[in-house]
């Protein structure tokens, strides 16, 4: 039950400080995929709840140091927790999310804790490999795998074992369920950046070239143009974009079919998640990724 899952994290944080507490129920709750995922996985039970709850917790505190990091004015669609008081608040409170959550991950097997404490360093790799790539333009297909396989794939892999080790199932079949499920996730972000509304996004739409972030869909597109138009999309480069550039980009985005192409790496990494766990039969599990892959936000 995902309420419990809210529940315990909340209790968790109300545990430590009446402050920290009262700046967490500003932070806006998510799509909470990773717990779901750990529910679905391994059951309903009070420790696999417990299990979510820190995942949940991590995850959240990687959001509220990344906003700072991203000097990222929203999140989901509200102000973020660094707009609303400030960076050293939303680093002070991450770092509560974060150290808490470990100490409730001692409870767990060394396996568990193990998985869990591997998979947030290399968050913490992929997050400083996402700024540098932010510097400039970087068109390498193989390091952009790399970096969103760290920065987002990894922990959604770590979950999906550690519930699976708690459920005494495959834990490197569902690994492999984790990290595809998670490649895929970051794709589609990053397809919706481009194609999605502000609106439905609850962030600015065709941010992420304007950040510096050269996600798959870009590099598919450089590579279709030709020369006039690779140099046109280089001079958009981190640029505040004009109504007309936004109508080019976007065109040449769906005529190059560099949306289409990205979508269908997401889609085969989707397909080989399930192939996976096959011999499981999960239905609610075959759901999260076709409702990962038709998402609109
Ligand atoms: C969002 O990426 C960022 C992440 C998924 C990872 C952030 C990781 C860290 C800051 C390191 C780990 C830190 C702790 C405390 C565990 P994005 O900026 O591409 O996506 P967005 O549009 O949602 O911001
Ligand atoms: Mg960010």
């Amino acid at each position: 039950m995902l309420e419990k899952v809210e529940l315990l994290m909340y209790n968790y944080i109300k545990d430590v400080d009446s402050y920290a507490i009262a700046l967490y129920n500003h932070i806006p709750k998510g799509k909470r995929l990773r717990a779901k995922l750990v529910l679905k996985i391994s059951g309903d039970s009070i420790e696999s709840q417990k299990l979510a709850a820190i995942i949940e917790l991590i995850h959240a505190a990687s959001l509220l140091h990344d906003d700072v990091i991203d000097e990222a004015k929203t999140r989901r669609g509200t102000p973020s927790i660094n707009a609303t008081y400030d960076s050293k608040t939303a680093v002070m409170l991450g770092d509560i999310l974060y150290s808490k959550a470990y100490l409730e991950l001692n409870n767990f097997s060394p396996f568990i804790a193990k998985s869990i404490s591997d998979a947030v360093t290399k968050l913490s790799v992929g997050e400083m490999l996402d700024v540098e790539f932010s510097k400039e333009i970087q068109l390498d297909e193989a390091k952009y795998f790399d970096m969103i396989y760290k920065k987002t794939a990894v922990l959604i892999e770590a979950t999906a074992a550690t519930a699976a080790s708690l459920a005494n199932k495959d834990s490197q079949k569902f690994a492999l369920y984790g990290k595809n499920l998670g490649l895929a996730f970051q794709i589609i972000d990053d397809v919706l950046d481009i194609t999605a509304d502000e609106k439905t996004l609850g962030k600015p739409a065709l941010a992420d070239f304007k950040e510096g972030k050269t996600t798959l869909p870009y590099i598919y597109l450089f590579e279709s143009l030709n020369s006039d138009d690779k140099k046109k999309l280089l001079t958009l480069y981190k640029k505040e974009l004009t109504d007309d550039e936004r109508i080019w980009l976007k065109g040449k985005m769906q005529e190059s079919g560099a949306v289409i192409k990205s979508i269908e790496v997401a889609v085969k990494l989707g397909k080989e998640a399930l192939q996976a766990i096959a011999e499981y039969k999960n239905e609610a599990l075959e759901k999260v990724i076709k409702d990962m892959i038709e998402r609109e936000f």
